[in-house]
């Protein structure tokens, strides 16, 4: 299956992409946790996305283009992948569509996560991750199952993102809805849209993409 998680920020896509590629072995691609890794490597592309994701703006369009088609089509993502947090732009949109049928690829489904705003700033900045394997946590929500200990890896340290914070979940969440949010409607009128109760309980979200996925 190769599918799309649309929703704002802290709607739970990493989430649930995460818990997909361990129970399905589809496979995550976060174009926010490649550009959070190329920031930390230094390369081209780091340099240029950090102080834009920092301010919480969106990276211009033909370096993410350019990042996911590159990634897109190593051999892994042939058994299937979770797009999260790309497309976020109509241009982004229109330049998969051209990727996706140059490779003969179909794209099954594009998931909305309906999420209330007013709940997003308290998911975003109470959010952490393990610093090793990236699993992700929260402070309220979602600790491990022995406190201060990655339940994924044992790892014992764990890191905050720099654009967590009230401030640039503003701009995070104008973004958002100014440029991401119009794709709803593009793919409603492909006929592959669908959409979960992004406000559930996290076990209860994913039942419900499960759901989706498995057509019933
Ligand atoms: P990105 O990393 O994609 O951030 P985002 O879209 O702002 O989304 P988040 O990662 O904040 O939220 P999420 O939906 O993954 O939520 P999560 O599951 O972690 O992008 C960062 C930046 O990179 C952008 O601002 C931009 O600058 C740049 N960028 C990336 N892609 C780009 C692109 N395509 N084009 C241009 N620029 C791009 O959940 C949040 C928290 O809530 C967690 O702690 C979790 O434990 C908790 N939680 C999750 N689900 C639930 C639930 N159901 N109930 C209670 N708590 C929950
Ligand atoms: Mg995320
Ligand atoms: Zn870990």
């Amino acid at each position: 299956m190769k599918i799309i998680l649309l929703g704002p920020p802290g709607a739970g896509k990493g989430t649930q992409a995460q818990r997909l590629q361990q129970e399905r072995g589809m496979v995550q691609l976060s174009t926010g946790d490649m550009l959070r890794a190329a920031v930390a490597s230094g390369s081209d592309l780091g340099v240029k996305a950090k102080a834009i994701m920092e301010r919480g703006d969106l990276v211009p369009d033909a370096l993410m283009v350019g990042l996911i088609e590159q990634r897109i089509a190593q051999p892994d993502c042939a058994k299937g992948f979770i797009l999260d947090g790309f497309p976020r732009t109509t241009a982004q949109a229109e330049a998969l569509d051209r990727m996706l049928a140059a490779m003969g690829v179909k794209l099954d489904r594009v998931i909305e996560m309906e999420v209330d705003e007013a709940a997003l700033t308290e998911r975003i900045v109470g959010r952490f991750s393990c610093a090793k394997c990236g699993a992700g946590y929260h402070d309220k929500f979602k600790q491990p199952a022995k406190r201060g200990v990655c339940d994924s890896c044992g790892h014992t340290e764990f890191s905050r993102r720099k654009d967590d914070n009230a401030e640039t979940v503003k701009t995070r969440m104008a973004a958002y809805r100014a440029q991401t949010e119009p794709l709803l409607p593009y793919y409603r009128a492909k006929g592959v849209l669908r959409g979960v109760d992004g406000m559930a309980e996290m076990g209860e979200v994913y039942r419900q993409i499960v759901r989706i996925l498995d057509g019933t």
